[in-house]
């Protein structure tokens, strides 16, 4: 019998390195970036679409701490949190999940302050964390989770190139309250087609 074919293998790493792209820069965040992360994540409007109500600047820091710790992408479950800074002020956030090593999926995620709404940074941000995802952690695919509604994520998959590809009805138990889940997710052929 022959042996099956092994899916890509993602390959584990202690940490993500510091991303550039023409405006921005992403690296690992710190309790250092309290004041501009709780700026944001302390709004309604920010946190409308996210799993938790606004935060507490307390809750804020040790989410902080905990992501200060948690840079490694080796096991399922595994997130690390990049800051994205603009002219030395953190005005967001991206992050990558693995999801599955076996399968090389991975998650990824964006918030960003909205006082720099509608400029492209996220999309600048997601695209270079996605040519990394791809090109050095191998990843074979990689997907968003979002609310519905959450229109401005949905947009910002599109100009990622991310296809919709389901609706997961009443699936997650949020704020008290049952939520349907939109996936949209890419594939590194498709990546690498748009290039
Ligand atoms: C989701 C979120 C990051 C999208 O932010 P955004 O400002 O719409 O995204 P971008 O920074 O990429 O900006 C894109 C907008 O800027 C415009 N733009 C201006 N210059 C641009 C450029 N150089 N490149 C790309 N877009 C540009 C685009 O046309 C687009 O405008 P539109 O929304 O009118 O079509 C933001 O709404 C957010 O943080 N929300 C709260 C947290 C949240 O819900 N996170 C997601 C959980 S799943």
């Amino acid at each position: 019998m022959p042996t099956p074919a092994l899916p890509p293998e993602f390959r584990p790493r202690p940490s993500l390195p510091v991303l550039r792209t023409e405006r921005l820069t992403l690296r690992a965040v710190t309790s250092a970036d309290l004041d501009a992360v709780y700026g944001y994540l302390s709004r309604e409007e920010v946190c409308r679409y996210l799993l938790h109500e606004p935060l507490s600047r307390e809750e804020t820091e040790r989410k902080l701490v905990l992501a200060e710790k948690s840079t490694a992408l080796r096991a399922d479950g595994d997130t690390a949190r990049l800051a994205v800074v603009h002219d030395d002020e953190v005005v967001g956030e991206v992050q990558l999940t693995l999801v599955s090593a076996a399968t090389a999926t991975v998650e990824i995620g964006w918030i960003f302050s909205p006082h720099v709404a509608g400029r492209g940074y996220a999309t600048e941000a997601a695209r270079v964390l996605l040519d990394h995802a791809f090109e050095t952690l191998n990843a074979h695919r990689i997907i968003a989770h979002l609310h519905p509604d959450n229109t401005g994520s949905s947009r910002l998959c599109e100009r990622l190139g991310m296809r919709h590809e389901a609706l997961h009805r009443s699936d997650l138990w949020v704020k008290n309250g049952w939520e349907d889940t939109s996936i949209y997710a890419i594939l590194r052929r498709d990546w690498a087609a748009r290039r």
